[in-house]
């Protein structure tokens, strides 16, 4: 049975015993400050399951999109997903365990719908505890259904309990079902550290709320919560040991073949797995409105696109492949999720923009680590790269934490993780005292030169990007009526080809007397606006962000000139290092 075939027969089933099938929430969540990701089917539904209606009633059943990064360093096995679909049922105060059960039951083993022979299930229930009693109601169920007391566990409450979803929130003891996937007969007694019995589905009985103190409150509502991971289930149905093997990932594997001229071979590498399940999960999270960025979801996303740029260097897939796999997702799931399509031009845009900024950092980032490690001698060696070092990597090349945490694992290093912590903290507050000296240097001085220099800086700063990539961040600036000078970072002698290459580009924008807009915003609109610049506090909440034509748009005090027209001819006078990692560039404006 195909993935297609089994979603379609959930939830008809589910209509079939009077559920309403509802849309997929997006996989970041829209009300809730205590989760990153859509984790479960039940997440979405947390204000119901609390108590307030739903406007589709008490019966609901869907296949939901989740993300799970809990996991992600076990990536490339076998089993573990970063993005997968749960399909779920829900009853909001209306059936409880008795009607759960039988469904889940029905599901699985009637001719009709999934046919599994019941001599290959098994369950768990809760075998109770201070928190609430042994789930006897459960068992007894489980029991007149047919299946023998010897398939029957009982689990404690890190088995057999699940939720809530954040800090404190609707749970409840659940009942998990297994599939034996061994050759031959299942064992009469089931033992779920087994390997060979796989868990396909999960039924929660919420009737507690678990309180802020830790304490368990009972639910005036009693709700089901139920869960099967589709990929899952989709390769335990087809016989297959691997959810890599299934239609779902096929296509992206032939894709990864074609792009390498390869044949197919006989079993997938861990790398090809990676690539897999992070340009899947990418795509999804991509779909709901993230773009790469170092906070939060958008870290989140940067991290598996550039963890996957890295494996397929490993495996020599050359550049610009991201998009190409990309597609194949969205060819893929389409007709299902019609996001996917809708945001389509966005996140080839974004996707190829991440690979080109990493693609150009990466090679030289890798030399840096490289240094950093042989530069440690080897009797000496704690196999620990400091917080500054790794922060370093990740301010001047973009690197994620935790890639340099996994480049150092392969040379048995350890990252000090507090260290980076402290570093990082120590950076914003320099730059926040940076920010506020310049803004004081802006106001004191609003002559038209000054002005004219400032929107030359802004200038300078975009073409730098353009040429060198936008790894280049503002460190620092100056700016007198005489000329401006300029810190960023970058970690090399910027070579005189390029600066001719950074100063024709920047008098181009100047010749073409592009208009400068200054316009209010919240800091907010200003990052989703995509403008580039310091997003402390330093402003308040509202801020200016100046556009250049379409050629720049950043936040700043002011003040600028109306017209690039009104800049003069813009000339470099010097290049050179001004920090570890940070180049000065000082510049002036001939009339
Ligand atoms: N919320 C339950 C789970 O995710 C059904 O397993």
């Amino acid at each position: 049975m195909k993935a297609r075939e089994l979603r379609r027969k959930y939830i008809d089933f589910f209509v079939g015993k009077g559920h309403q099938e509802i849309n997929s929430a997006p996989v970041v969540p829209e009300n809730d400050p205590t989760c990153l990701f859509t984790t479960a089917g039940m997440h979405p539904l947390v204000p119901y399951l609390s108590g307030e209606n739903h406007p589709s009633g008490k019966r609901l059943v869907d296949c939901q999109k989740c993300i799970r990064t809990g996991d992600i360093d076990e990536v490339g096995d076998a089993v573990h997903l970063t993005f997968f679909e749960m399909l779920g049922n829900w009853s909001l105060g209306d059936y409880f365990k008795a009607e759960a059960i039988e469904y889940s039951f029905e599901f699985l083993t009637s001719p009709e719908w999934l046919d599994i022979p019941l001599d290959k299930l098994a369950v768990t229930v809760f075998e109770g505890d201070e928190d609430a009693p042994f789930d006897r109601e459960a068992y007894d169920i489980w029991r007149q259904l047919g299946i023998p007391a010897s398939r029957i566990a009982k689990r404690n409450k890190k088995d057999n309990w699940w939720g809530p979803a954040g800090q404190t929130g609707p749970c409840g003891p659940d009942t998990e079902m297994f599939y034996w996937t061994g050759a031959g007969e299942a064992p009469e007694v089931f033992e779920p550290e087994n390997e060979l019995w796989v868990e396909i589905w999960n039924d929660v009985f919420m009737q507690y709320h678990k309180q802020a103190d830790g304490s368990y409150i009972p639910l005036a509502q009693k709700n089901v919560d139920t869960g099967m991971g589709l990929e899952r289930v989709t390769a335990i149905l087809q016989g297959k040991s691997s959810c890599y093997d299934t239609e779902l990932f096929l296509p992206l594997f032939a894709k990864l073949d074609e792009i390498r001229g390869l044949a197919p071979p006989p079993e997938r590498t861990a790398s090809e797995r990676i690539i897999a399940d992070h340009v899947r999960a990418a795509v999804f999270i991509s779909a709901d409105g993230i773009a790469p960025g170092n906070v939060d979801q958008a870290y989140v996303l940067r991290r598996l696109l550039r963890r996957t740029i890295r494996e397929a260097n490993k495996i020599g897939l050359g550049e610009t492949f991201l998009v190409q796999l990309a597609q194949v997702i969205i060819a893929g799931y389409q007709d299902m999720y019609p996001e996917l399509v809708t945001n389509s031009a966005r996140i080839r845009e974004e996707f190829e923009h991440e690979e080109k900024q990493f693609a150009t950092t990466l090679a030289k980032g890798t030399r840096e680590f490289e240094k950093l490690i042989a530069a440690v001698p080897a009797e000496l060696r704690k196999k620990i790269i400091s917080g500054k070092k790794a922060f370093f990597l990740y301010e001047t090349y973009g690197f994620p934490l935790e890639l340099t945490e996994e480049m150092a694992a392969e040379h048995g290093f350890e990252v000090d993780r507090e260290g980076f912590a402290k570093a990082y903290r120590q950076h914003q507050e320099r730059s926040r005292q940076g920010a506020e000296q310049k803004f004081k240097g802006g106001l004191a001085d609003a002559s038209e030169q000054t002005a004219n220099l400032h929107t030359a800086t802004h200038l300078l700063q975009q073409a730098l990007r353009r040429v060198l990539g936008d790894h280049i961040q503002q460190r620092g600036s100056n700016i007198t009526a005489e000329r401006l000078r300029f810190d960023f970072s970058h970690d090399e002698k910027i070579s005189p080809e390029t600066l001719n290459e950074v100063e024709r580009l920047v008098n181009e924008i100047i010749e073409r007397k592009l208009p400068v807009v200054c316009r209010e915003m919240t800091v907010e609109e200003a990052q989703n606006d995509g403008a580039i610049g310091l997003f402390g506090d330093r402003y308040g909440d509202r801020v200016k962000v100046y556009s250049i034509g379409d050629f720049s748009k950043e936040i700043c005090g002011g003040p600028h000139a109306a017209n690039t027209g009104d800049l003069g001819r813009f000339k470099i006078k010097k290049e050179e290092s001004s920090s570890r990692g940070v180049r000065r560039i000082k510049a002036v404006l001939i009339k």
